[in-house]
């Protein structure tokens, strides 16, 4: 015979997926009756119409399912009342907000991808490190920052709201990483025309109103070039590394040194140098061409005395993935790009001093 006290000791084991804490913590569970071998939960969603509901009700009844003694189960829903919000929002809080999570006794390692200029892949390689370390093991926050030309929601393959607690803003979770962008707040592709306040109040709120959750990393993708942004997002994350991309070309070499000088005016340290679009491998030869000669990547790194990350081929497969929503290294995790990617992302995570993952 199953004890309500067992069915309650499981569900204490299911995460709630966003929020990542116990649902019985949480609150989350009202009623739990059991009758024989039956037994019938009501989950209180934080808001209506959750978007996750059906993963919440997945993750319940498998738990519940596979305890000894159990034939039956059924998982209703309910919404929790504005109070009970109200009291998961302190909860998961814990204390009174502070003025950056990011501040400078954050145990959170922020990376701040940039380039000079624009389309050399930087999104794309800031969504495959991010997803290379969650699979590693590290818990990733992605913040894009492109507010003007913002691509994380289409790469990551992520386009619902993110779920409001009051005035806590949940990240949008996609491919095991939390998300945020202006891209989920704006309703078709009109292009946002932010001011110089306004664009550092909507930052600041990214920043600050955002449940990241101390995660082990924040990956920031920064708009092309160098401008307001860098300078708001560097007062926001002052321990911040920055990490620059580039093409093998050298003159996109010199374009991107201005986001290094842009990050030693604002006294940020450069972990080191992506080189993207690296050499071609044709799929039916197996010949390799230098479509972009130049060696920009370690000229660019030697320039600024930082080590040469690692170097990523062009492949169609990263354009196909990152048109599907789902990163390379995800989708095609053994082809030459993700192989590299995934190099990469273990560098970046050694050059900033991230700790080796333990789950
Ligand atoms: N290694 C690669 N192989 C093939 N295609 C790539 C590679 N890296 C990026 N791309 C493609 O190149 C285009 C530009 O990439 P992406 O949008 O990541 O660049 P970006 O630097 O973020 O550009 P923007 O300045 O517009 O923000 C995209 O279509 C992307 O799919
Ligand atoms: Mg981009």
């Amino acid at each position: 015979m199953i004890t309500r006290d067992e069915v309650i000791a499981a569900l204490d084991r299911v995460l709630d997926p966003e929020l990542h804490r116990s649902i019985v913590a949480l609150g989350m569970v009202g009623s739990v009756e059991v009758e024989g071998s039956r037994v019938a939960i009501t989950i209180k969603l934080t808001v209506a119409g959750c978007p996750l509901k059906a993963e919440i009700q997945r993750r319940v009844s498998e738990a519940v399912a596979v305890l000894p003694g159990v034939e039956g189960v059924q998982v209703g829903l309910d919404t929790m009342t504005d109070e009970e919000r109200a009291g998961v929002r302190d909860s998961i809080i814990g204390g009174p907000r502070k003025e950056s999570p990011f501040d400078a006794d954050s145990r959170t390692k922020v990376i701040l991808v940039a380039s000079g200029k624009g389309g050399v892949g930087k999104s794309s390689v800031t969504c495959n490190l991010a997803v290379a370390m969650a699979e590693a093991g590290h818990s990733v926050g992605l913040l894009d920052a492109d507010v003007y030309g913002y691509s994380i929601p289409r790469m990551m393959g992520a386009d619902r709201q993110p779920v409001m607690m009051d005035d806590l803003i949940i990240p949008v979770e996609s491919h095991g990483v939390r998300l945020m962008s202006i891209g989920f707040m704006t309703a078709d592709d009109n292009p946002v025309i932010w001011r110089g306040p306004m664009l550092h109040k909507a930052l600041q709120s990214f920043v600050t109103e955002v449940f990241w959750d101390e995660p082990d990393v924040l990956l920031v993708d920064l708009p092309p070039g160098t401008g307001d942004v860098h300078l708001s997002l560097a007062q926001l994350l002052p321990g911040a590394h920055v990490v620059v991309v580039t093409t093998p070309q050298l003159t996109a070499q010199r374009v991107a040194r201005r986001a290094a000088a842009m990050a030693d005016r604002v006294e940020l340290p450069v972990a080191g140098v992506i080189e993207n679009m690296s050499w071609f491998i044709a799929p039916d030869t197996g010949a390799r061409y230098e479509v972009f000669a130049g060696g920009g990547g370690q000229a660019l790194a030697t320039d600024l005395g930082v080590p040469l990350l690692g170097q990523v081929p062009l492949e169609s497969d990263v354009a196909r993935a990152g048109d599907d929503g789902l990163p390379v290294v995800a989708a095609r995790p053994d082809s030459a790009a993700a192989k590299e990617l995934q190099q990469i992302a273990a560098n970046v995570a050694d050059a900033v001093g991230l700790a080796r993952a333990t789950g």
